[in-house]
C-alpha cells in the first residue's frame, strides 16, 4: 500500500523547542526538514557582515536584488548557500537572530523568499518550520502545528543552551531579547506569527521534548490511519 507524504508545518515562537521538534519529527518519518528561520538569518547574516543599515529602504532594495541564495538537499536536511558558500552551521547567534527577525518584517524579503520556499512542499514528505508556514507559506498543508512555550521557560532554555556551549549568557538579558523578538514577529503587518486556525497546538513549557515529538507523531499516525 502506497503510505501519503505528508506537508507538515510546525510555526512559533523563538526559544519554543520548534527546531528540535521539527528536526526529530522529520527523521522519525523519513521526511525532509526544511528550517525557514535559516532563510532569514541567511539574509541576516549578508546585511551584518556588509555592514547594511535595515532601515535604509535602497540598501535593502539593491541587497535582495543581488540576493544569490540557494537550498541543497542533502541527507534529508536544506543547506543553506549564500553566494556560493554553505552558511547553515554560521546563523544560529543572537545577534543573527535579531537582525533576522528585523529583516523579515520587510515586504520584499518574503516575497522573494516565497517561492524559495513553496519549491519544497510540492509533493509532500516535508517537515516546514517557521512562523508563518501554515498560514502564510503553506495554507493548504496536510497537517499544521503550533508549539509554544511561556516566555520565561523559553529564555531559561536558551540560557542553558549558551551556558553549555560555553557562551556568556544572562537569563534577564535573555528574556528580553526574546520578548523583544516575539513582539517584532507578531506585530508585524506582513505574515505576523499567528496560531493558523486549523492548527494542533502544543504547550511545551511543562512536556520534555520526547513528549512534544510523540504528540506529533501521535497526530501524524492519527491523520494517516
Ligand atoms: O526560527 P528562527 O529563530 O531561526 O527565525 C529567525 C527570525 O526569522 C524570526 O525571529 C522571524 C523570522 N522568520 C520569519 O519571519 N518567518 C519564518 N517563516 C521564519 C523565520
Amino acid at each position: 500500500m502506497m503510505i501519503k507524504k505528508l506537508l507538515i508545518t510546525i510555526d512559533g515562537p523563538a526559544g519554543s523547542g520548534k527546531s528540535t521538534a521539527s528536526k526529530a519529527l522529520a527523521r522519525e518519518l523519513s521526511y525532509l526538514y526544511l528550517d525557514t528561520g535559516a532563510l532569514y538569518r541567511a539574509i541576516a547574516s549578508k546585511v551584518i557582515k556588509e555592514k547594511k543599515n535595515p532601515d535604509d529602504e535602497q540598501a535593502m532594495q539593491d541587497l535582495t536584488n543581488s540576493l544569490n541564495l540557494r537550498l541543497e538537499a542533502e541527507c534529508g536536511v536544506l543547506r543553506i548557500i549564500l553566494d556560493n558558500e554553505d552558511i547553515t552551521d554560521h546563523l544560529r547567534t543572537e545577534e543573527v537572530g535579531l537582525m533576522a527577525s528585523k529583516v523579515s518584517s520587510l515586504p520584499r524579503i518574503r516575497e522573494v523568499l516565497l517561492p524559495i520556499q513553496q519549491k519544497f512542499g510540492c509533493c509532500g514528505g516535508i517537515v516546514a518550520e517557521g512562523r508563518d508556514m501554515g498560514t502564510v507559506v503553506f495554507p493548504n498543508a496536510d497537517l499544521k502545528f503550533f508549539l509554544h512555550a511561556t516566555v520565561s521557560e523559553r529564555a531559561m532554555r536558551r540560557h542553558r543552551e549558551l551556558i553549555e556551549a560555553g557562551l556568556p549568557s544572562q537569563l534577564e538579558i535573555v528574556e528580553s531579547k526574546m520578548e523583544l523578538r516575539d513582539r517584532q514577529d507578531t506585530e508585524r503587518s506582513i505574515a505576523p506569527l499567528k496560531i493558523p486556525a486549523d492548527a494542533v497546538v502544543i504547550d511545551s513549557t511543562a512536556l520534555a521534548f520526547e513528549e512534544v515529538v510523540a504528540a506529533m507523531l501521535n497526530a501524524v499516525k492519527f491523520l494517516l490511519s
